[in-house]
């Protein structure tokens, strides 16, 4: 088979993950990098270096790197910030070049559906990096759904607890942030750091191939002990179209990490997977009991490879915007049911110190919710929202419709 020319914006934070893969495919034969497009060449001096020396084009400028390779490209890859996925994937289709683009797939739903649009226009494909849907773990929970083993899903839900440090929102420009200038962000656990365990829900809660289940309705809280204009802690209840409850509890300001854990109630079975390998347990109501994990397969490398199998004419399992688009609307639906982002008290925050990086001397800094884990723990397996426990700081909000919902935001509120 012929290599796929890709061209690459961006060679630090995740688009170093995206490097050292593409890096491993062109010295098997399966891509050539054409192009990489990187506005910090200075930070990233040895690696140009070496692109370089092997005959890569480097550009500081997307646009440029565009209108100078459009020819030789096949596929742009694009690990940037979430307020560029759209514009920069529409720029790509325009010049008929396939895409594969990180996750979330758009910040709003309008955008979502132009990209769709976009997409059927130009005839071309987008793929995004929803890693998780193409672990094995997921795949054969979802194959059981197909097939009817387990039956309706009743409740679908997940917890995690990944505390964040001040340098994960100093990071870059984007990080913790609701807005760049007039495009929306809306950063935060859901639409960032844990999107994709509630794009998996989605997923695996559709008995249909290739599709994800739809929010309709949705209440959510959203909390901040971070002085950042978005959220760091939620928890969000959602009824699904297809009948399923589904809860999601996150937070990066937990006491300790701990991954995120899904489980599926469903007709026939009770699902359990764990962030650890993808290690699920499957309950039948008959008494039988499997388990599965991921093996050796390595998800985040996979997107690649069913991205170059699908431009080389083969029909391999990828995260379309079909399926990415729930998650979107989830986040949308939970933005307008908690417009405004409700302040944790200081008397209820702890401020930790840690070092930098292992064995630094320099130190980070977290902020956690003091006895936040039982909270936590205890609203996933008794399905309430904070506030509906004995929590001081939890709020209400009120449940959104999200039937018809076309557009983000609804009304001319203000959002933070
Ligand atoms: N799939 C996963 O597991 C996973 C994990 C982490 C992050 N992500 C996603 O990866 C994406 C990137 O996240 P990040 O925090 O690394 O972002 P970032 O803004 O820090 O950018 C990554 C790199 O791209 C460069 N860059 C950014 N915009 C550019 C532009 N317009 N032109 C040229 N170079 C540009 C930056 O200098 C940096 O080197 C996000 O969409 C995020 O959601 C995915």
């Amino acid at each position: 088979m012929k290599p796929v020319n890709f061209g690459l914006v961006g060679l630090g934070g995740y688009a170093k993950v995206y490097h050292d893969i593409l890096t491993e495919l062109v010295e098997n034969k399966t891509a050539r990098l054409i192009a990489v497009a990187e506005w910090q060449p200075e930070k990233f001096n040895d690696p140009i270096d070496k692109l370089k020396r092997a005959g890569v084009k480097i550009f500081k400028d997307y646009d440029e790197l565009l209108a100078v390779c459009e020819k030789e490209l096949d596929i742009v890859a694009l690990p940037v910030g979430i307020h560029l996925h759209v514009p920069f994937t529409i720029k790509a289709l325009k010049r008929g070049i396939h895409v594969l683009c990180e996750k979330p797939v758009a910040v709003t739903i309008q955008d979502v559906d132009s990209l769709i649009q976009e997409r059927e226009k130009s005839g071309k494909m987008v793929f995004i990096g929803f890693q998780e849907i193409l672990s094995p773990s997921i795949r054969q929970i979802k194959e059981r759904m197909i097939a009817g083993e387990l039956g309706k899903i009743h409740t679908i839900k997940l917890k995690g607890g990944w505390p964040r440090p001040k340098s994960y929102y100093t990071r870059n420009a984007w990080a913790g942030k609701l807005r760049m200038g007039t495009n929306w962000v809306l950063d935060g656990p859901a639409h960032n750091a844990m999107a994709h365990y509630l794009n998996n829900m989605f997923y695996v809660a559709s008995p249909l191939p290739s599709q994800s289940a739809v929010p309709i309705s949705i209440q959510a809280e959203l909390y901040r002990a971070w002085p950042i204009e978005t959220y760091d802690t939620v928890c969000l209840k959602s009824k699904l179209n297809t009948g399923t409850d589904l809860f999601f509890f996150a937070s990066h300001c937990s006491e300790t990490e701990f991954h995120p854990e899904m489980s599926i109630i469903a007709e026939k079975a009770t699902v359990i997977r764990k962030f650890e390998n993808g290690a699920t347990t499957i309950h039948y109501n008959d008494g039988r009991k499997e388990n599965f994990d991921d093996g050796t397969a390595n998800p985040r490398r996979e997107v690649f490879v069913s991205a170059i199998k699908n431009l080389q004419g083969q029909d391999a399992h990828h995260c379309s915007l079909e399926i990415a688009r729930s998650q979107t609307l989830c986040v949308n639906g939970m933005h307008e049911s908690c417009p405004k982002i409700f302040e944790i008290p200081p008397s209820e925050i702890i401020d930790k110190e840690i070092p930098l990086a292992p064995n630094s001397t320099e130190v980070d800094s977290l902020k956690v919710i003091r006895g936040f884990d039982a909270m936590i723990h205890q609203a996933y397996y008794t399905e309430k929202l904070f506030s509906e426990m004995d929590i001081k700081w939890g709020r209400s909000t009120q449940l959104f419709n999200l039937k018809d919902y076309h557009h983000f935001p609804s009304t001319d509120f203000s959002i933070g």
